[in-house]
């Protein structure tokens, strides 16, 4: 069974998901006027979350944990989890193409991935599925990228797009090149 892997995550519109000091502080906590922005029925679709040790080390600084469905941080180094956290989130030390395989026999569906440099290595494997992406209307002028440098291209295939009221603009994409870097056709 091959698992999916999807992104969904916020980008300022000169490209940011964090100020360079990894500041949230540009975009809303939640909910806004009413509007969930996919968020809920995102979650729904998952089964696992995995993340980079720098988005887990932000996570553990908004309180109580957000997370329903298990985590797996990513690290090179050792992490020591908080008290509390051990049944919900695990450490693994795996290259992106092994975190694949090890997801693949425990047979896990979906995963959320996060953190841009995350991301970044996964897209550089062709090991993204789908990403969805939201632009928040503003400049940071300066921030962690979401996206970096690329052996090649990542061709992608909009599946949908989406503005809302208060400005913010959400496109899915799907990336057109399958794990054994062939080209996909269009759907
Ligand atoms: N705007 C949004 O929607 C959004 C979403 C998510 C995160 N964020 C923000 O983005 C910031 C974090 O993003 P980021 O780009 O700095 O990094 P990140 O992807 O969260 O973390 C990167 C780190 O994870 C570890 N890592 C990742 N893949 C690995 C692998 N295969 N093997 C071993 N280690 C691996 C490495 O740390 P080691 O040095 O430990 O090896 C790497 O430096 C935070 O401020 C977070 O709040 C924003």
């Amino acid at each position: 069974m091959t698992v999916k892997i999807s992104v969904y995550i916020a980008v300022s519109l000169d490209g940011f998901i964090a100020r360079k000091n990894g500041d949230l502080n540009w975009l809303p906590a939640g909910e806004e006027g009413g509007e969930d922005f996919g968020y809920p029925a995102f979650m729904s679709t998952i089964d696992h979350i995995v993340m980079g040790r720098n988005t887990f080390e932000k996570v553990l600084t908004f309180g109580a944990w957000p997370y329903y469905k298990k985590v797996s941080v990513l690290t090179s180094r050792e992490l020591t989890l908080p008290a509390g956290l051990a049944d919900k989130v695990e450490v693994l030390h795996l290259s992106p193409r092994e975190l694949v395989k090890e997801m693949e026999r425990r047979g896990v569906n979906h995963i959320y991935l996060d953190g841009g440099v995350t991301i970044q290595r996964f897209l550089s494997e062709s090991l993204v599925d789908e990403m969805t992406i939201t632009t928040i209307p503003v400049l940071l002028g300066d921030g962690l990228p979401l996206f970096g440098k690329l052996e090649r291209d990542v061709k992608m295939l909009l599946l949908k797009s989406q503005s809302f009221k208060n400005g913010f603009v959400q496109n899915k994409y799907k990336i057109r090149e399958n794990r054994s870097g062939t080209h996909r056709a269009f759907l």
